[in-house]
């Protein structure tokens, strides 16, 4: 009994470890060229959803501190603050797709689907719709509403290693606040602009936009005045204590340190309503790039800084639960590094950020 059951044990690694091999095959433009053949299968409820969720938990990134000398010290240089690291939230980094209601059935498909995996040469965007159809099938709704959940399980896979992955209770939060709707619901009142009343056509500087953080809670949300930048308006949300809840979150629920876009800290992704946001800034997208935000190249992209970005309409965003500056050693996407002049008083921040991104 003790022979078979040692047996079992030593198959199930052998097998486990193929399909992690055969993940760890793909870097990170494989992901991103994945998801965008996979973009119109997925419904627009976790369209952007899911691409925001991929550059908040990049690939280059894990793999470069994976592989770090010190990881201690890569972490420090980088000036990495929160939780960051997928092992610590495999059933929770998600919640904000819609998709993250199935992904009991989800994670245990692909647990399946690992155990059983024997081909090396499967293509990775089949290998989500196959998993994905399974799962549609399970839960009685829609591959559209899967596909998207099932790439985001497969990366979350591939940086925590099986083990971690199956270990994971596999609890999905209830759908709360917008998240009860219907998917076409939810698209439909996302980024609803505000009524400004029966003479709001008059109004011109004293309109107000709602802007929502968290569409699995009713009062995740706060508002915004006209033109204004998104992080001022959450600044004056003092209706919790955010910095119990999020030791980066001194001002307001997202975290904010210069208001210069020079420390990258109030990055967030926009789920609907990036084209009411001001255009990106030659500064801003330069921030981004030194920071290694992989923030897609559009005029109006669904990543932002919310100290820079101001709104002339309702938005619904997303706030990643870390920060850090890592563009010049993961991407080498940074030439010059020029900080700004003073125009922060966080001045030590700023020696910070100029050795995350010095040459060595
Ligand atoms: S608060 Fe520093 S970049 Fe926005």
């Amino acid at each position: 009994m003790m022979f078979v059951s040692n047996l079992t044990r030593i198959i199930d690694i052998m097998t486990t470890n193929k399909y992690e091999s055969f993940l760890n095959k793909f870097n990170e433009p494989d992901w991103l060229e994945t998801l965008e053949k996979l973009l119109p299968a997925i419904h627009a409820v976790d369209r952007n959803a899911v691409q925001i969720w991929f550059r908040f938990y990049p690939l280059a990134l894990f793999r470069y501190l994976q592989n770090a000398d010190d990881k201690a010290v890569a972490v420090q240089k980088f000036v990495m603050q929160g939780k960051y690291e997928l092992k610590d939230q495999i059933d929770s980094s998600h919640e904000f797709l819609y998709g993250h209601r199935f992904w009991t059935t989800i994670k245990n498909e692909i647990v399946r689907r690992a155990e059983s995996f024997d081909d090396g040469n499967a293509d990775l965007t089949e290998e989500i719709k196959r998993i994905a159809k399974a799962a549609a099938d399970q839960s009685k709704t829609t591959e559209s509403l899967t596909i998207g959940i099932v790439a985001v399980g497969l990366m979350t896979l591939t940086q925590t290693g099986f083990d971690a992955f199956k270990n994971a209770p596999g609890a999905a939060k209830q759908p709360t606040g917008l998240m009860k709707k219907s998917p076409d619901q939810i698209v439909g009142n996302r980024a609803k602009d505000d009524s400004q009343g029966l003479l709001g056509f008059l109004k011109t500087i004293n309109k107000e936009w709602t802007v929502r953080y968290d569409e699995t809670a009713a009062g995740g949300k706060f508002k915004l005045m006209n033109d204004e930048e998104i992080a001022s308006g959450a600044a004056r949300d003092q209706s919790q204590n955010w910095l119990e809840k999020d030791a980066r979150c001194g001002e307001g629920v997202i975290p904010v340190e210069c208001r210069s876009a020079a420390c990258g800290t109030c990055w967030i992704g926009i789920l609907e309503g990036a084209e009411k946001l001001s255009d990106v800034g030659v500064r801003e997208r330069k921030q981004m790039k030194i920071f290694g935000y992989n923030q897609p190249d559009d005029a109006k992209p669904i990543l932002r800084l919310a100290c820079q970005a101001k709104a002339n309409g309702a938005v619904s965003i997303v706030i990643p639960p870390w920060n850090g500056v890592f563009g010049k050693k993961i991407y080498g996407n940074v030439e010059d590094v020029e900080l700004e002049p003073a125009t922060t008083s966080a001045a030590k921040l700023r020696e910070t950020i100029a050795t995350a991104t010095e040459n060595n």
